[in-house]
């Protein structure tokens, strides 16, 4: 297994690989290389037949509390530019399986972003969720202002990103930004037993099926249900798509195998 310094990555348990931020001095923050590190260890989880689901998380008194804004100072506008940042988080985007997010405490600025592209987050009620990129002079950079706007609607995501404010996590639950609250002490089990339950589905139709929602947020409802209507015919060439029926007809639970 590859060594990282800035995110710990445990073994795969039950199809489930767990991906911890792991910078306690300085809130988790986004520095270039825990990007670095996270897509890496993501496009080798995406390689990896085992994994059928990631878990991420923080600790449990911060998710990450955005850009290394230490690090983002020395950057002028053609750092700013040349940054590859934003192929990382290209990367992450594109990962192809579920990741279920287990947030306690500060998801800030790049932090709330890297939590809006989780496919399912649940949230210890410690959790406050902000992007306060406004009170440095900038704003989001990571999706921030284009992810929220279609998950929580405009009112709120003006809110957010003019002002600063954050939100607590239930309110957040009730915008629809995260899924569930727990006790900060539970997130992490709960993510991990939605993950391992996501796990034992056949992971082609997972697959296809969070390609389809996600196609939701950036195409017209035609295309999206064109997608849909596509993916869905796809999966009819599918042994676990038989094996699914013939489990149902046969009173018995499915063996799948991700053919
Ligand atoms: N970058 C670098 N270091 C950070 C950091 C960040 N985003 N957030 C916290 N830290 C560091 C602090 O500098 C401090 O380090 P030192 O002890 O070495 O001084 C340590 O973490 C603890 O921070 P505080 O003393 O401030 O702790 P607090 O409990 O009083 O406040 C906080 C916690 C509300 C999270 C506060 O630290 C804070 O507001 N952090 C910045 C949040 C922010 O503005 N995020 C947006 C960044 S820009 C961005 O993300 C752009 C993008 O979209 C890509």
């Amino acid at each position: 297994m590859q060594n990282y310094e800035d995110i710990l990555v445990s073994g795969v348990e039950s199809g489930v690989l767990t991906i911890r931020l792991n910078r306690p001095d300085a809130y988790n923050a986004l520095r270039t290389q825990l990007l670095r590190e996270l897509a890496d260890a993501l496009d080798t989880a995406a390689a990896d037949d085992q994994v059928k689901a990631v878990v991420l998380t923080g600790s449990d008194t911060v998710f990450a509390a955005g850009a290394d804004i230490k690090e983002m100072a020395s950057l002028d506008v053609v750092g700013v530019m040349n940054d590859p940042r934003p192929t990382f988080w290209r990367r992450i985007a594109l990962f192809p399986k579920p990741i279920v997010a287990a947030v306690n405490g500060f998801a800030l600025g790049g932090g709330c972003e890297l939590m809006m592209h989780c496919d399912i987050v649940i949230a210890g009620d410690n959790a406050q969720f902000g992007q306060p990129e406004i009170n440095l002079g900038i704003i989001p950079g990571a999706g921030g202002t284009q992810r929220l706007i279609r998950t929580i609607g405009k009112s709120m995501a003006m809110q957010l990103v003019l002002s600063g404010e954050f939100i607590s996590a239930q309110q957040a639950r009730s915008f629809g930004l995260v899924s569930e609250v727990t006790i900060p002490e539970r997130s992490l089990e709960r993510a991990t037993q939605l993950a391992k339950k996501i796990a034992t589905k056949p992971p082609i139709a997972v697959r296809l099926a969070k390609e389809a929602l996600l196609k939701a947020y950036e195409t017209t409802l035609d295309s999206g249900l064109n997608l849909e209507r596509k993916a869905f015919t796809l999966l009819a060439a599918t042994e676990d798509r038989n094996e699914g029926i013939a489990a149902f007809m046969e009173k018995r639970k499915p063996n799948f195998t991700g053919k």
